[in-house]
């Protein structure tokens, strides 16, 4: 696969035209994505707020080349995601993006450590097992290196997972409520290893996050409702958005 072509500075990150994802359910299609378009600029930070159901991890997904369009077109780093069989998908994945899910997907048997090091032995890593401490120290978990993911709390997987993300420092980073399960100090120690992320490596930072806190340190902020994306307007940001978030004090 080349990707060569999108390494232009003038690509953008992720560049969305009229997106359309549809399911066949037992009650009939159901419309989860409706007609989404957006341009994301590379080491750009994003918001992306809205009620529950409304389709924001299912816009992720795609975004991330993890799920595949009902129709609709997605340049991920100038590469049309369409064009791409499964392997292609997995390669460009593992070249250029993370991930942190909602529900952490971290591998059952395999411990704190070696779920953060995964990645970055796939990746050729030589020093990965000692990068992975590191991570899961800059996380606060270096006491729990041993541990297996169900001898974990519901933060410490999320930050496990949150390790993992950051170890391949990835051209885009997508987080599906990445700071959902955390307490007030931990949360603001992610998002600040988010951004440090995001202005030292220009890692674009594709956020969902129900913390208004959170989206306000971003650029830009989307409001998703019904499947349907509109970018909020600085000034009307927390009139707009706060029905849908907790503001962190
Ligand atoms: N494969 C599927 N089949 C049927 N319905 C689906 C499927 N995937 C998602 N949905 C539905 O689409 C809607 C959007 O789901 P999604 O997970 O994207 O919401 P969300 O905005 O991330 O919500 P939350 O804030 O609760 O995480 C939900 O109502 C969900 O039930
Ligand atoms: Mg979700």
């Amino acid at each position: 696969m080349s990707t060569n072509t999108a390494t232009a500075s003038n690509t953008n990150a992720i560049s969305v035209t009229d997106l359309n994802k549809t399911v066949v359910t037992q009650e009939g299609e159901l419309t989860i994505l409706n007609g989404i378009s957006m341009d994301v600029k590379q080491g750009d930070s994003v918001a992306i707020l809205g009620p529950s159901g409304s389709g924001k991890s299912t816009l992720l997904g795609l975004l991330a080349a993890l799920d595949t369009p009902t129709s609709g077109e997605i340049f991920l780093d100038g590469v049309a995601l369409s064009k791409l069989d499964e392997e292609q998908k997995a390669a460009l994945r593992k070249q250029k993006v993370s991930f942190i899910f909602q529900s952490f997907m971290l591998v059952d048997t395999l411990t704190a450590l070696e779920n953060v090091m995964l990645p970055a032995e796939l990746a050729g890593v030589v020093d990965a097992k000692q990068k992975a401490q590191n991570m899961l120290e800059r996380v606060g978990l270096s006491h729990r290196l041993s541990h297996l993911p169900k001898q974990l709390s519901g933060g410490e997987q999320q930050r496990v997972a949150i390790a993992r993300a950051f170890i391949c420092e990835p051209k885009v980073l997508f987080a599906d409520e990445p700071t959902g399960n955390l307490d007030k100090a931990n949360g603001d120690k992610i998002a600040d290893m988010l951004f440090e992320l995001n202005q030292e490596s220009d890692t674009t930072l594709v956020l969902v996050t129900h913390d208004l806190a959170l989206a306000k340190r971003c650029q830009r902020q989307f409001l998703m409702d019904n499947g349907v994306l509109t970018e909020a307007v600085a000034e009307g940001l927390p009139k707009t958005l706060a029905p849908h978030c907790e503001e962190v004090s």
